[in-house]
């Protein structure tokens, strides 16, 4: 499914998901179980995710028939995963355990919590060579403001010269106001969410969302 917030945005739905974001929604679910459930529910977004880059059509035999199937095109070493750090680094862990042949990439980006619009400041980055030639995966867990994601997408694009219809960003529950912030500036960007919530309050979190995502993950 899309929506009209983002040219280039795909929306994961299914009964699935919803069972899974009933338990990583509630405050009162423990850490252990948060990450449990979020594990789980990052499987389905690495499958549909990888599922969303380029396939073909192909046919195969089965014991007993002709099956008429699709084939990814993407070339694993060739494909780089990037998180944002910290919490991205959850996601890009599900994908590495779905194809651990990815390059892996790095940038940690940090809210500022103490300021008023939650400013993203960069700290560091770890990207392979030749990274404006690979397809990039970028991975970050929640989109609120998007000043994260914007900061990481600058790099990528300005610094590193990735084209911007080269890179997929995978990410379990943006803004729509986060939405509207890369519709702007990066409607290339292939966007895949498994939720588009419906605001942010007053310190810049998502409602309803799940909190901070990287707290109840680390427990910090
Ligand atoms: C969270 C999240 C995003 C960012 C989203 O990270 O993982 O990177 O906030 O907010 P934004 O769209 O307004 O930038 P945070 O900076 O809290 O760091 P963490 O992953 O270490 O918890
Ligand atoms: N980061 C999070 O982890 N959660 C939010 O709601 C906003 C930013």
């Amino acid at each position: 499914m899309s929506s009209g917030l983002h040219p280039n945005l795909t929306l994961v739905q299914s009964k699935a998901l919803r069972l899974l974001f009933t338990k990583l929604r509630d405050k009162n679910t423990s850490q252990v179980d948060f990450v449990q459930y979020s594990k789980r529910l990052m499987r389905l977004l690495v499958e549909d995710t990888l599922a969303s880059l380029p396939t073909v059509e192909i046919e195969r035999q089965t014991p007993t028939g002709l099956f008429k199937g699709l084939e990814s095109t993407t070339i694993p070493s060739q494909t780089c995963v990037v998180s944002i750090m910290r919490s991205g680094d959850a996601l890009l862990e599900s994908f590495r355990e779905v194809e651990p042949a990815f390059k892996v990439g790095k940038i940690l980006i940090q809210r500022d919590e103490a300021s008023a619009d939650k400013t993203a400041q960069f700290f560091y980055e770890k990207l392979p060579p030749g990274i404006h030639e690979m397809n990039v995966i970028l991975c970050d867990p929640m989109v609120a403001t998007a000043g994260s994601a914007i900061a990481a997408l600058d790099l990528l694009c300005q610094v590193k010269h990735v084209d911007p219809s080269q890179i997929t960003f995978a990410t379990i529950i943006c803004a729509p106001e986060g939405l509207g912030v890369l519709a702007r500036k990066y409607p290339e960007v292939k966007i895949v969410t498994a939720a588009i919530d419906e605001s942010l309050n007053d310190e810049k979190f998502i409602v309803p969302g799940l909190g901070d995502f990287g707290d109840r993950f680390y427990g910090t």
